[in-house]
């Protein structure tokens, strides 16, 4: 059965701050945008992608794929949601669409545009272990800071407090592509939807709504190249990554 992939770039990169969809910025002469669907298609395994993008650039995503010649897989652009989790949410639509209703996906990757160089090997790591039947799969890495919790400053201008140290052993940084079968993606959005419609209560993974369903979450071991691009540092450190491995 036939693996498919979302991939999310229907953000505006505020914190990036360049005044234009941060899919849209280049790394290395190529955007994120096509960096990631060259990354998820160089698997081998994905048969569609779809990418989510802002309401006033779909055509300029499409323009881009279009003339990434490199690029045999077919995809789809769709205009994303006001949060990530809505714009999954309408990646899945149109892969529904797509399969005119009954789609019979096996495994349906769920990557962010702001991972462009995040290695086709990872990605085949995730898809293999749900094919081991491993439902929800996810990248994540041991963080190396000591992870404080902090209580809200006593006053506005003041420091926080900490309320607590976390046990650094037993957490994970996680990446993303996620990796899960397509009838537990579909059913942990179902469930999730009504969480989708703001910032503030909507998941910022996939693997999060699964969890709230009740369903294991599995991670395997992720990678220092699929670092997610947020600040003008991220992007400077990926420049640099991207121009000593040649991607
Ligand atoms: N994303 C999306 N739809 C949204 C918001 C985000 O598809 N409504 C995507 C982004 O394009 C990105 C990924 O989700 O690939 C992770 O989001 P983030 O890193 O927060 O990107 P932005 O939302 O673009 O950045 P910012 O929060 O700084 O505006
Ligand atoms: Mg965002």
């Amino acid at each position: 059965m036939a693996s498919v992939a979302i991939l999310t770039a229907a953000g505006s990169g505020s914190r990036l701050g360049f005044g234009y969809p941060k899919a849209l910025v280049e790394v290395e002469g190529r955007t994120l945008l096509a960096h990631a669907a060259l990354g998820l298609a160089s698997t081998g395994e994905i048969c569609r992608i779809v990418v989510t993008a802002p309401v006033d650039h779909v055509a300029a995503f499409e323009e881009i794929l279009r003339s990434t010649t490199e690029l045999t897989v077919p995809w789809e652009v769709v205009t994303g949601g006001a949060t990530r989790q809505a714009s999954v949410a309408a990646g899945i639509a149109a892969l529904e669409r797509e399969a005119g209703g009954h789609p019979t996906y096996e495994v349906v990757l769920v990557h962010d545009a702001a991972r462009p160089l995040a290695p086709a090997s990872m990605m085949k790591r995730i898809i293999d272990t749900v094919r081991a039947g491993y439902s929800a799969v996810i990248p994540g890495y041991a963080v190396t800071d000591t992870m404080k919790l902090v209580a809200p400053a006593l006053d506005a201008e003041g420091p926080e407090l900490v309320a607590g140290t976390a046990d650094r052993s037993s957490l994970r940084a996680v990446q993303t592509p996620q990796g899960f079968t397509w009838d537990l993606l579909v059913r942990a959005h179902a469930a999730g939807v009504d969480r989708a419609r703001s910032e503030e209560t909507a998941a910022t993974d996939d693997a999060t709504l699964v969890e709230a369903v009740g369903e294991t979450v599995w991670v395997v071991e992720g990678h220092s190249a699929a670092l997610k691009i947020t600040t003008a540092h991220d992007l400077a450190v990926a420049r640099l990554l991207a121009s000593e491995i040649g991607a």
